[in-house]
């Protein structure tokens, strides 16, 4: 799940090893690591107490097949590892370092005493499905039947995944606006399809409508869309939505939506994609409970789509995992039956955090790009003097004690991220305070 750092497959074990045997160890470790963005990439254990070059000796050749040989480790696994390994601030995983609510987690208890410890109905306990059905037609003015149109899946992670390998065909192309999640491009290149990116470029990330148009074919299946957008924050406007809904129509194509941030929606209203005229019937629209819960761990996913939809989705969840955690899903209806109060009451939080973390990260002397929603804020790292964002990333772990992301990994061509780096502001207020002191402290111009 991580985007192209380079690749370490049956085949390219090989090289790996010569590797090894030409390179003393510290700079290979070093090479593995931090890798210069046209060399030496790091490899899936490289952030592990194991590294490649030991385990090659002693194992059997890593295997996996073709169709995901270039993906490694997700960077977000490699930074939390580093922040743990340099006792860095870890600013890069989008997580909570605070928990989700009392009530939510009482329920998941509850549900658990009560015994209701087996399997759940495939696609979802009637309860959550009715919830996700409510709060979908309280945010979308638009009603769907629980039973046919809701599908509950482990994450949204899982979500997608259904999503691609029940409605996408190999061959079929999906459209992605880089940067992007890094599950967007394994999931679509495990149904057998192509992702075209179009790019979106800082300062505002907008949608540049005329390459979208152009990227469009006749093999255009889908276009997926993240909003409010991890990395950059980005809201995507009604007139961009527009846009893209009118290309679709045109072109008989499909929207993905994912939607995990949009009660994170900080300084604009959300419009989710399917509320657009004639927009429902080819939409799936992907949420999930753990960003607006503080729950990441729990992994509760839904997807909403019209029937003739929803039964790809269903059919390929099916035979992922089936039906997902039951006492989860208990409590997980009792999450979304939340009053508003506990949805307003998150934004002011995040509000607040945002303004230690954006207005710190201004006084240390980035260029700080508007951040929408999410918890996420993208900046130009380049009043530092470094090369890469991999290189100033090394450099604020290892001589700064912070970790951040380094935004190459959400392009497809790496060198559209060269100048940018994510920070999230998903922590308490403390942390994000000693974070900035400490940038400002020892980042140098
Ligand atoms: C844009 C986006 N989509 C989906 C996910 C995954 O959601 P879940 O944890 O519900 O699988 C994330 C998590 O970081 C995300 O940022």
């Amino acid at each position: 799940m991580e985007m192209p750092f380079l690749t370490f497959s049956t085949s390219s074990l090989k090289n790996t090893l010569t590797l090894t045997l030409a390179a003393p160890p510290s700079s290979l470790l070093r090479a593995l690591q931090f890798p210069q963005r046209k060399g030496i990439r790091p490899v899936s254990a490289a952030m592990s107490t194991v590294t490649p070059v030991e385990e090659a000796s002693k194992s059997p050749p890593l295997q996996v097949a073709k169709r995901l040989e270039k993906f490694q480790t997700t960077i977000f696994t490699q930074m939390s590892s580093l922040a743990l390994k340099y006792g860095a601030i870890n600013l890069g995983q989008g997580f909570p370092n605070f928990d989700g609510p009392e009530f939510v987690k009482e329920a998941a208890i509850k549900a658990i005493r009560e015994g209701k410890n087996q399997y759940a109905r495939g696609y979802g306990i009637p309860n959550l499905n009715s919830a996700i059905a409510d709060r979908f037609k309280k945010d979308t003015g638009i009603s769907v039947n629980p039973e046919k149109e809701v599908t509950v899946t482990s994450g949204c992670t899982e979500a997608i995944a259904a999503t691609m390998l029940g409605l996408v065909n190999p061959g079929d192309e999906v459209i992605v606006f880089a940067p992007f999640y890094d599950i967007y491009e394994p999931t679509a290149l495990m149904a057998g399809a192509k992702i075209k990116a179009i790019n979106l470029r800082p300062p505002d990330f907008s949608v540049p409508i005329e390459e979208l148009k152009s990227a469009f074919s006749t093999q255009t299946r889908a276009v997926l869309i993240n909003t409010p957008h991890n990395p950059t924050g980005k809201m995507f406007t009604r007139e961009e939505l527009d846009a893209i809904a009118s290309l679709c129509i045109e072109n008989d194509s499909l929207v993905f939506t994912d939607e995990v941030y949009d009660k994170l929606a900080l300084e604009e209203d959300h419009i989710s994609m399917a509320s657009l005229p004639g927009m429902y019937e080819r939409t799936i629209t992907m949420n999930s409970l753990g960003k607006t819960f503080s729950l990441t761990g729990w992994k509760i996913g839904w997807a909403v789509a019209p029937p003739h939809l929803t039964w790809g989705v269903r059919q390929a969840h099916s035979f992922l995992t089936f039906a997902t955690s039951t006492p989860m899903q208990w409590a997980a209806a009792e999450a979304l039956r939340a009053p508003d109060s506990y949805y307003e009451e998150l934004k002011r939080d995040y509000k607040a955090k945002k303004a230690i973390l954006v207005n710190g990260l201004r006084e240390v002397g980035f260029t700080v790009y508007p951040s929408q929603g999410t918890f996420f804020v993208v900046v130009d790292h380049t009043p530092f003097g470094f090369e890469s964002d991999i290189e100033f990333c090394q450099h604020l772990i290892e001589h700064v004690g912070v970790v951040a992301i380094p935004a190459s990994v959400f392009y497809l061509d790496p060198e559209e991220g060269k100048k940018l780096v994510r920070f999230t502001f998903c922590k308490d207020e403390d942390t994000l305070r000693k974070a900035v002191e400490r940038m400002k402290e020892k980042l140098r111009r």
